[in-house]
């Protein structure tokens, strides 16, 4: 990805994409200033008859005729009202442009900056996050109706100043969310618990982090009956991966703790899910692949401070070993699991994630999982929840996640809820029933943070599109990625 400052019409590209706000009359100023008489008057025209007006995500393709200009081609990119502007829209429609100049071919492309009111370091950044999530290729295994091959090189253009820092950190950030959307892509025969660790491996390969994985007999020694539990079910052994960020000078705290849910596939275990949409449930490691590729992103971007991801993986299957309902298991931390329904897994092999975690020095947890269908009747597939205690911690992270373009919304964990999972002949329930569906399994997890600061983040319903948006095509979103490589940058305010 390049980074170019103006004027635009130097700038030697194929395609210069540049967004049009509707409060935009026939010639913008600033960044945009010129495109008309470049286009030959084209776009008074097209605002004459409608046919252009700034509506959030319109896309307008026109020639440009004048030949002082290196580009021949101008795609614009409606981006609303100019006073509603924000990092998070700009990154949205950088998306939709991305998207339409890859399906159009181009080679090179250029995305004009135009900040509006908001900031322009975080619109110019967000801008190169948005180009490179629309590379995002879903349909990896197809072998005719190939899509488009590569996609274009793009250009940054403009900036108050020299904005290339905010350019090469944004494409950094939406590399690393594709590389999870990838992982999360990836079909139950391929991506087994192994072969997560091996790909998990390659991802952090040569950025200075360590790491380290666990097989089925050090889980055991560490005594981690709830992930060895789930994982009795299936053909495939566990693992647990642990990697490491430390960098030199780094204080001896914080240390933040990122722990993801590594279910390769869900079948539900003895308490099998309905056959209809199960394909679903090979992205049930969404948050652990957010973990691995937020790390990348931590050590490649040089957070000032310790961070350990711990991403216990396995699938959840009724083999004939299988975990029963009634079973009771024991946590690595002590506390003992009747085990009511064998579907609520995740819960269970992140509770051992978590104590480990701590174990390890983590100060600050903050997990990640596909966790409840509840989530998805609560806020749809637009919001992951957002459980945690302290409130200052979970506000953290709330306003990280904001600016980072990951819609999260928080929910409660009154003490009260906690009668659902009380057990008669254990100390806890694994689910506690319909009700709250989401909060019962927030505060399962939250007896295993050693009452640490900790926020849970139920991305159940925003690890995968299942409608296309122009902003989000249908598949893999790689949710939270950004949203924790960004928080390790945030220590001061924790
Ligand atoms: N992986 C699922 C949650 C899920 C549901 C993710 C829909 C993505 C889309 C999780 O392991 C699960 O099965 N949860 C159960 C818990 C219940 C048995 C208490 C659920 O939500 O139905
Ligand atoms: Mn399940
Ligand atoms: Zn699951």
């Amino acid at each position: 990805m390049f980074y170019s400052q103006l004027p635009l019409a130097g700038v030697d590209v194929d395609v210069v994409m540049l967004p049009w706000f509707e409060d935009d009359g026939g010639s913008p100023g600033g960044s945009a200033a010129g495109v008309d008489a470049a286009t030959g008057g084209e776009l008074t025209r097209a605002l004459g008859t409608k046919e252009l007006s700034g509506r959030l995500y319109e896309i307008f393709v026109t020639p440009i005729t004048d030949s002082s200009w290196k580009a021949r081609r101008l795609v614009l990119v409606g981006a609303g009202k100019s006073a509603d502007f924000s990092g998070d829209l700009a990154r949205k429609i950088a998306v939709a442009a991305g998207l339409a100049v890859k399906q159009r071919r181009a080679g090179r492309a250029a995305f004009v900056v135009r900040a509006a009111s908001a900031d322009d370091v975080e619109v110019s950044q967000a801008v190169a996050e948005g180009l490179t999530l629309s590379e995002f290729n879903v349909a990896s295994y197809k072998t005719s109706d190939v899509p488009p091959g590569k996609p274009p090189a793009w250009t940054v253009v403009g900036g108050k100043t020299d904005r290339s820092a905010a350019v090469a950190r944004g494409r950094l950030l939406g590399e690393c969310s594709n590389l999870a959307r990838e992982l999360a892509n990836e079909p139950g025969n391929t991506l087994t618990p192994r072969e997560f660790v091996r790909r998990s491996e390659a991802i952090v390969s040569g950025t200075g982090l360590s790491f380290e994985v666990l097989d089925e007999k050090q889980i055991e020694s560490l005594g981690m009956g709830m992930l060895l539990g789930v994982a009795r079910g299936s053909a495939e052994p566990p693992r647990l991966m642990v990697i490491r960020h430390d960098p030199p000078g780094a204080p001896a705290s914080p240390v933040l703790g990122l722990v993801g849910k590594g279910i390769t596939f869900d079948a539900g275990g003895i308490s099998i899910k309905p056959a209809e949409g199960m394909e679903r449930m090979k992205d049930d490691m969404a948050g652990g692949a957010a973990v691995v590729c937020a790390m990348r992103a931590i050590a490649a971007l040089k957070a000032p401070i310790k961070v350990i991801g711990v991403i216990p993986t396995t699938e959840n299957m009724p083999g004939g070993k299988a975990l029963k309902p009634g079973d009771i298991l024991k946590s690595a931390e002590g506390k003992t699991v009747e085990v009511i329904n064998t579907d609520a897994e995740g819960r269970l092999i992140l509770g051992d994630g978590l104590w480990y975690a701590r174990t390890l020095g983590a100060t600050h947890l903050v997990d990640v999982a596909t966790l409840t269908g509840a989530i998805v009747t609560a806020l749809g597939k637009i919001t992951s929840g957002l459980f945690g205690t302290p409130d200052t911690w979970a506000d953290v992270v709330r306003r990280v996640a904001n600016r980072a373009g990951d819609r999260v919304w928080p929910l409660p964990l009154f003490d009260e809820y906690k009668d659902q999972i009380k057990s008669d002949i254990a100390d806890m329930l694994n689910t506690g029933g319909r009700p709250a569906g989401s909060i019962t399994a927030a505060l399962f997890l939250k007896e295993f943070t050693g009452g640490l600061p900790w926020v849970h983040l139920d991305v159940a319903g925003t690890a995968w599109a299942e409608e296309s948006k122009p902003y989000l095509p249908k598949g893999p979103s790689g949710v939270a990625v950004r949203t924790l490589a960004e928080l390790a940058f945030t220590s001061k305010e924790w």
